[in-house]
């Protein structure tokens, strides 16, 4: 109704994300202003809408969102969240509303190279810290990991050759390969599991 899009509480809840995500969060440019776009954020507005509340969306760290839901600073997350035991210790989930695979990205040169997880043993792993990528990278022996707050560093990284290969969600993989120049999804896959988004 026209009554209902401005919210009678004046009340706000305010979103947790890490906007280096694409295409669930990430930061777009949209009539000249930088804006934080993406399905999650789609999904966190028909939430705030229900509730008939406004929005209020805070970007940081991917390792920082668990704690600032913990203490209160955010009042939900949505940041293509696997709801994994350790997590579910600390904080409820929603039900599943996503499933994701994993890919490795590597550069283009390098595609033939690690076309098996064997192939990663013993490489040097750009990961998002706290992920559960990091989980899966630890798993892979001798790799060296460079843990880094945001995935759009990973790819720089990537990019200037400094790591190897990174792992991340497919989806998101292709959102930053189709923009980034000599990155490619090679053919090792990562078996992991508890692969959805809560
Ligand atoms: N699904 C993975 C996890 O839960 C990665 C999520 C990363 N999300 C982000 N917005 N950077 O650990």
């Amino acid at each position: 109704t026209a009554a209902g899009e401005q919210p009678a509480s004046g009340k706000t809840i305010v979103l947790g994300t890490s906007a280096d995500f694409p295409p669930y969060e990430f930061h777009k440019m949209v009539n000249g202003k930088d804006q934080i776009v993406g399905f999650d954020i789609e999904i966190a507005k028909e939430i705030a809408k229900d509730m008939g509340v406004q929005l209020q969306v805070k970007d940081m760290s991917f390792d920082a969102l668990l704690g600032e839901l913990s203490s209160g600073r955010v009042d939900f997350v949505i940041s293509g969240l696997t709801p994994n035991e350790e997590r579910k210790k600390q904080i409820d989930f929603s039900n599943n509303y996503y499933k994701a695979e994993q890919a490795v990205v590597v550069r283009e040169a390098d595609k033939d190279k690690y076309s098996t997880m064997k192939a990663l043993e013993g490489a040097s792993l750009g990961i998002q810290k706290g992920s559960i990528q990091e989980d899966i990278a630890k798993t892979i022996p001798g790799a060296k990991i460079t843990g880094l707050g945001k995935i759009s560093d990973i790819v720089l990284q990537l990019n200037s050759s400094r790591v190897d290969a990174s792992i991340m969600e497919k989806p998101v993989a292709e959102a930053y390969i189709k923009n980034v120049k000599g990155l490619v999804i090679a053919d090792a896959v990562p078996d992991y599991k508890e692969d959805g988004y809560a």
